[in-house]
């Protein structure tokens, strides 16, 4: 039997070169070694505050990229995280195995409630445990993600290996998976940052559905480091970040990157870079437009069925084993 990936996106903002990099890229190269589940979490989309409308736009937004990226319906179960009630009936079972220090820790908690607890909502400091309850409905052995989710990850299988202490062996306890290179894209304005969706300064980030235009104004805006080399040098975080960017997209191996640019300037690098990243997204912007709604809900029904019968049974069992079915 095929080992089972999940993993999952929000339905926010814009996708960025870094979702796709980090995360979404690996999601594509694993599809055909394991069985995988890919979710558009529209549950931990609401743990700040959105326009409903356009949750439900963006939704469909993003099957619309999980599919233009290459993640094939015919190989991978791709599905709408609210079309299956369990995810939100397992939250609940884990929130109350789950310890208020261990999710006060979670840096993307303090990160996005802007360390102030009195207003910070209440899903937004439970949101790890909705992680976790994707992951493991669903008996996960792999979960691909960016560098960020890493703590995220380290939650759910603490909450996995206490659960199957208390209740007798459940859940299979998953391994992230977080890919050597690419797994931080910084900001192209502030290479301290990670690329983020809700960074207020568009220039630091590249969105997957940004005009030629607009990328090749972002890429030369960057900001660079002081000296001249092309090369992947730590105490050079801002050509490092370009240069990683440049590789992944070309497939190239580091040290035929910086051989490809020796003697070049930044001038020339930056132009190489703007024209590889429009010709990569070139081709999927055209394959996102070539998904209808009626297409779109031919695969999301069946994915949300199939998630569906795995999850129910996953619960079901979980219910048992605490003593309320
Ligand atoms: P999100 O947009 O927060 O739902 O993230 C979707 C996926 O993209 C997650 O696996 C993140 O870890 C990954 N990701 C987000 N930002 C970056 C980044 N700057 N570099 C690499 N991966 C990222
Ligand atoms: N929290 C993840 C993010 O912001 C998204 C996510 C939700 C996820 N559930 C998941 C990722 C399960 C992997 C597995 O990027």
């Amino acid at each position: 039997m095929k080992k089972r990936i999940f993993s999952g996106a929000q339905p926010t903002g814009q996708l960025h070169i870094g979702n796709y990099l980090g995360a979404l890229k690996n999601w594509v190269a694993l599809q055909d070694e394991y069985e995988s589940f890919y979710c558009i979490v529209n549950l931990h989309a609401i743990t700040l505050p959105q326009n409903p409308k356009v949750l439900r736009q963006k939704t469909l937004d993003l099957a619309r990229i999980y599919l233009a990226a290459g993640i094939d319906p015919e190989k991978s179960t791709i599905f709408i995280q609210s079309d299956v009630p369990e995810h939100a009936e397992l939250t609940w079972i884990l929130s109350c195995i789950a310890r208020m220090g261990e999710l006060e820790r979670m840096t993307q908690y303090k990160d996005k409630g802007k360390g102030n607890s009195e207003r910070a909502g209440v899903g937004l400091f439970t949101y790890p445990v909705l992680m976790a309850s994707d992951i493991l409905l669903y008996q996960t052995d792999l979960v691909p993600v960016g560098q960020d989710q890493k703590q995220h990850l380290e939650l759910t299988r603490d909450l996995a290996e206490r659960f199957n202490r208390d209740f007798g062996e459940t859940f299979t306890i998953p391994e992230p998976f977080i890919p050597p290179v690419g797994a931080n894209i910084l900001s192209l304005q502030e290479p301290t940052k990670k690329m983020s969706k809700s960074d207020e300064n568009a220039n630091g980030s590249i969105f997957l559905l940004d005009d030629a235009d607009t990328i090749t104004k972002k890429i030369k805006r960057a900001v660079t480091d002081s000296g001249t080399e092309i090369n992947f040098d730590d105490s050079r975080p801002a050509i490092k970040n370009l240069l990683t960017i440049f590789q992944l997209l070309t497939g190239k191996s580091a040290s035929e990157c910086e051989t490809h640019f020796a003697g070049k300037g930044y001038g020339h690098f930056k132009t190489e870079l703007a024209e590889t990243v429009v010709e990569f997204l070139r081709p999927f912007q055209d394959r996102v437009k070539e998904f209808d709604d009626a297409a779109l809900d031919a695969i999301l029904k069946p994915g949300a069925e199939k998630a569906r019968s795995i999850a129910s049974d996953t619960l079901k069992s979980v219910y048992k084993k605490v003593g309320i079915a």
